[in-house]
């Protein structure tokens, strides 16, 4: 078995290697080739009596991803609140398992936090390929924290960006993303005055704050523009309004799309994989405006875990561990 580390990850791995990998699961999901766990938060019907104090949710996911990844692996992961500010340590930390499809013996157990910041963007690029207008160039991200980072090197990767407009609630923390990711990514990257500055002016705008309130109106968002929120349901967006009238929702799973049907919020909600698959249409005209919600999947997870264990193993990266 092989122990991979953050570091380990960022040896065997880049954003296009990431983004190449959750773009198969996608499409395996969608033809059905795939196999996605609902997340399972263990803690959510506890009765709160026999609990710590405790600030964080626990969960874990299994998936198994067919074709030419055929693993199946399981994660567990705690989101837990205090993290970066009373520890230093990231909001979201675990372990994610590669599992050997005919033996069933663990491939690989890998640090899950650099993962998941490596996998949530590129989930958001692949939504991004399939639902933003053709041409799109105008860059707004919400929220400047890890995930801010990571989906503009993931946007980077995808699109001839020519703008972005960055907006976070902490002064100090927006204007570190501006000079830190301006230099990284050689992007012009202005410092938006609110969220509502910088998703009018986006023909692709991300929201990825902490803790997560309804914020985007309808309004604010332009003809032709894709938001993409990452809190599963679409909790940083005033449902009522964006929902009522907004050409269309796409998301993430299964379980998820029959929540949203069944809530009656939503007309005819959509399922990124089967557009991924060539089952849906994506994007249908350049006016449309498109709302992509998704939280974590564990088909993305293992197709890209398990695309990290081949690369490390193919240029000796990581710790050999006995198990047997
Ligand atoms: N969809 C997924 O799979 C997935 C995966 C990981 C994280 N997430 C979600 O993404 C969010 C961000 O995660 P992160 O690791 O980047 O967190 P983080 O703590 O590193 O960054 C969040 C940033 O948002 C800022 N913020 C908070 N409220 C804001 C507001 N109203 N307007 C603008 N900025 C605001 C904070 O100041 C902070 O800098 C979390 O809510 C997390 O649950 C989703």
């Amino acid at each position: 078995m092989l122990l991979l580390s953050k570091s380990d990850l960022d040896k065997a791995v880049n954003m296009g290697d990431i983004i190449g990998a959750v773009e198969e699961a996608q499409r395996l999901l969608g033809m059905g080739h795939a196999v996605n766990s609902p997340i399972y938060s263990l803690l959510a019907e506890a009765d709160p009596a026999i609990l710590p104090e405790i600030h964080g949710n626990f969960q874990f996911f299994s998936a198994y991803v067919g074709g030419d990844v055929n693993a199946e692996g399981i994660a567990s992961s705690a989101s837990c609140v205090h993290n970066p500010t009373m520890y230093g340590l990231p909001y979201a930390v675990g372990l994610q398992l590669i599992n050997d499809m005919t033996t069933g013996m663990p491939l690989a157990v890998m640090e899950r936090s650099r993962l998941t910041e490596l996998v949530t963007p590129a989930f958001s690029a692949v939504g991004a390929k399939y639902l933003a207008r053709k041409g799109a160039e105008t860059v707004g991200i919400i929220g400047c924290g890890n995930q801010g980072r990571t989906h503009l090197q993931a946007f980077n990767e995808l699109f001839d960006i020519k703008s972005v407009k960055a907006f976070d609630v902490q002064a100090d923390v927006l204007e570190k993303y501006v000079t830190e990711m301006g230099e990284e990514t050689g992007l012009a990257i202005e410092a938006a005055e609110s969220a509502e500055e910088a998703i009018r002016a986006s023909d692709i705008a991300e929201i990825a704050i902490n803790p997560c309130k309804p914020i985007v109106k309808y309004d604010w968002i332009k003809p032709g523009a894709l938001i993409i929120a990452l809190s599963g349901f679409g909790g940083e967006l005033d449902r009522e309004d964006v929902y009522g009238k907004i050409d269309r929702v796409v998301i993430d799973s299964q379980e998820n799309l029959e929540l949203l049907k069944s809530s009656g919020q939503v007309e005819a909600p959509v399922q990124l994989a089967q557009i991924v698959a060539g089952k849906q249409s994506g994007r249908r005209d350049d006016m449309e405006k498109i709302v992509f919600v998704h939280s974590g999947m564990a088909v993305n997870h293992v197709a890209a875990g398990h695309l990290a264990y081949k690369q490390a193993q193919e240029n000796a990266i990581g710790t050999e561990f006995e198990m047997l």
